[in-house]
Formats: C-alpha cells, sequence, structure tokens
C-alpha cells in the first residue's frame, strides 16, 4: 500500500519561513562594500571612483536588476598592513554582497586574498597589480580598470617610436612603480631601446630632489615615470621647476596627467601619456557621461571615474543575467564575462583573467585637458602570466 506523506503544521511552518526568508533575501537591498581611500595621496581618485559607481546606479533609478542598492564604506588609507582587517570589516561585519576597490596595488592584493578565501565577489575599479588577473585570478575577481602592465607597455612601443635610445624610470617603490616600469622596459626594449637607470622611492614620499639631480646628471633621452595623484601633481611641477622638461621629455601612464591638470597648470603642458581614456574622445557615449558627470559632481569625469561607472556596469550586467539573485554566483560572473560593456572609453569584454581587453589611447595634455592624439595599441589584452581558472 502506497503511505502518503502528510506534512505536520511544524514542517509547513517550517517552509513558509524559508520560503518567507527567500522573498525577503530577493528583495532586500545588494550590499556593496566601497573600500576606497578617503585620505592620503589617492584621496581624490576613491572619491572619483565612488562617484563614478553612484552615478550609473542613479542613472538606473538607484537600483540594479530591480535591486536597490546599499553603500557600505571603508576608508583604506592606501595602506597595506591594514588591508586584511579594512577588507573584513566589510566582508565579516557588514557582509556585503560584493567588494568594489581599490586604487593601491598592494592594498588591491590584500582584498583580492580576502576575497578568493571568502568567495566574496570583487569588482577592482583601479588598481593594476598584475597578479590580481595573474597568478591571484579567479572565478569572483573582476577588473574594471587596467593592468599595470597595459598603458605602461604601450609608452614603451610609443617612446621606441619616438626615436628615444636611453630612458631611466623613476617611481614609487610599490607593486604599481615596480609593474609599470617592468612593463614600460617591456615595451621599450622590444622595440629596439635600453633603460638606462630605475630610480625609486617609497611610497607616498615625494622629496624628488636627489633623483632629479640624478637624471641631470646622467642625460637619458627621455624619462618614464609612475606616479598618481597628489604625488603625480609634485612630480610633474618639480620635473618642470628643475629645467627638465626643456631638454628630456617626460612620459608616463596617464596617470601622471589625470585628474591632475588644474593642479600642475603650465608643468603638464604638452606632456605624452598613454591611458584607456582620454578627455575628448568626443563619442556621444562618453560625451553625454562628461556632461551627467559634470552636472552632478561640478567636477570633470577622469579615468577613474570611468572605472567606477563601470563596475557598477559589470555588476549590472552580471545581476541582470542572474535575474537579480547574487547569491546565483555562477549567473553573475557568466553574465559580466559575456556582457559587452558599453563604457565611455569605448565598448569593452573582459579576458579570460577578467582584466578588460581595451585600446591603449596616446594622449597629449593641452590646457586643461588629456587630448587624444591617437590609438597606441588596439585591443590590448593582458598577458595574464600564471592565470589559471
Ligand atoms: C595602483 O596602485 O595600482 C595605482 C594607483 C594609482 C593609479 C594607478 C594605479
Amino acid at each position: 500500500m502506497q503511505t502518503r506523506f502528510k506534512p505536520t503544521r511544524f514542517a509547513l511552518a517550517a517552509a513558509a519561513l524559508f520560503f518567507a526568508g527567500q522573498v525577503l533575501a530577493q528583495n532586500a537591498p545588494i550590499k556593496v562594500g566601497l573600500m576606497l581611500p578617503a585620505t592620503g595621496t589617492y584621496a581624490n581618485l576613491g572619491t572619483m571612483i565612488e562617484n563614478g559607481f553612484k552615478l550609473y546606479v542613479d542613472e538606473q533609478g538607484g537600483k540594479l536588476a530591480g535591486r536597490e542598492i546599499q553603500y557600505f564604506k571603508v576608508d583604506d588609507e592606501s595602506e597595506p598592513s591594514k588591508a586584511t582587517d579594512n577588507v573584513n570589516k566589510l566582508i565579516k561585519r557588514d557582509q556585503v554582497d560584493v567588494l568594489v576597490g581599490t586604487v593601491h596595488s598592494g592594498v588591491a592584493l590584500g582584498m583580492a586574498k580576502a576575497a578568493r578565501e571568502s568567495k566574496t565577489l570583487l569588482i577592482v575599479a583601479n588598481a593594476g597589480a598584475d597578479a590580481i588577473t595573474g597568478p591571484m585570478c579567479a572565478k569572483n575577481i573582476f577588473r574594471s580598470s587596467f593592468s599595470n602592465w597595459q598603458p605602461a607597455y604601450a609608452m614603451g612601443k610609443v617612446a621606441a617610436e619616438r626615436g628615444h635610445k636611453k630612458v631611466m624610470t623613476i617611481t614609487w617603490n610599490y607593486a604599481a612603480g615596480i609593474e609599470s616600469v617592468k612593463g614600460f622596459a617591456e615595451g621599450f626594449e622590444k622595440a629596439g631601446g635600453k633603460v638606462t637607470g630605475n630610480l625609486t622611492l617609497p611610497f607616498p614620499n615625494v622629496e624628488f630632489q636627489a633623483l632629479l639631480t640624478q637624471i641631470a646628471s646622467q642625460k637619458p633621452d627621455a624619462v618614464y615615470a609612475f606616479f598618481a595623484g597628489g604625488g603625480a601633481v609634485k612630480f610633474v611641477k618639480d620635473y618642470a621647476a628643475a629645467g627638465l622638461n626643456k631638454s628630456i621629455p617626460l612620459y608616463g601612464p596617464g596617470f601622471l596627467t589625470d585628474g591632475t591638470l588644474q593642479a600642475q597648470g603650465p608643468a603638464a603642458q604638452g606632456m605624452l601619456t598613454t591611458l584607456h581614456y582620454a578627455d575628448n574622445l568626443n563619442t556621444p557615449r562618453d560625451n553625454a557621461f562628461r556632461l551627467a558627470f559634470a552636472k552632478t559632481y561640478k567636477v570633470n569625469a577622469d579615468v577613474y571615474a570611468v572605472q567606477g561607472y563601470d563596475a557598477a556596469q559589470m555588476l549590472a550586467a552580471g545581476l541582470k543575467a542572474a535575474g537579480g539573485d547574487i547569491r546565483n554566483q555562477a549567473k553573475v560572473v557568466a553574465g559580466i564575462e559575456a556582457a559587452q560593456i558599453d563604457s565611455p572609453r569605448g565598448k569593452f569584454k573582459v579576458s579570460a583573467a577578467h582584466n578588460p581587453v581595451q585600446d591603449i589611447y596616446l594622449r597629449q595634455v593641452k590646457g586643461n585637458l588629456n587630448e587624444v592624439k591617437g590609438v597606441a595599441i588596439k585591443a590590448l589584452a593582458d598577458p595574464a602570466k600564471g592565470c589559471k581558472m
């Protein structure tokens, strides 16, 4: 005889509670953990990323794939030694659904480690640390920005094409600076140039004088520098004040002149840099973005704002594919992997290692703009050395 399952009242109540919980979780806001610098030399970069992210969300009526967005914030101070504690405030204390950040490569490496271990979705909205989409790559980690190698390698090629043979480099002694200089040397030496000296100082030190004296005495054909934020402002001004820009052209990845031009003034005029964004792309997409950003925040957008905006677009694409269910990570990941991001920089998709495959522009400073001169390398993909997913 067949026995019919007869649920007890208790089982029915438990099931009802369970489904109510599911529905509640489905309708609850998505918790976004913004880990960015709010203090120090990179503070302004953090603000631009946050504003870019929020602009996209606000343009969607405050919701992505029908889900409200709730923000949780931590100031990471661009301090790698505090990265684990800081990211755990978001992961463990606030129980965020997704992490967005940060600017500094050393801090981002700590974030990526914690994201891998906890399987929290992470979208890196600036830091270029090559390892994040290299040996540390993971299904739940994406980048909306660049790898340190990408703009640097392109500048190496450009410097060689401009006829330079001997170039010195100067940077802060941490992951981003070291990898940027290495990427530049790879592009430059492959095209026949030679890097004749590498100068470094600790992050975020801005006492450049002794190093500028060394450059003056060694007289290279050109200098390649990685600095950003407040440090880039000071370096470009000091380089010009020492009179070096008259005889030794200064190149760099675009961080050297992005979001800094007003403060750098005449010292930056005419400088050539390479980056995945420029100020006058003059596409309908970029013009609409720049107008909306300027209206909302009363400042011009820069590369950091674009990266924040695109981090939100990537999250939206993943959520849409998962029907708004952030806990369905496989679908969220597949959604971002398949998406073509309609970025102000130009449309892009991510590589198998989850880093944007993107055009690197050659730009020149004119007034307060990094004007596009051309495309240094089209659809450049990071080599993603050591990435196994
Ligand atoms: C970095 O640490 O990866 C970084 C910081 C500022 C601008 C670009 C890269």
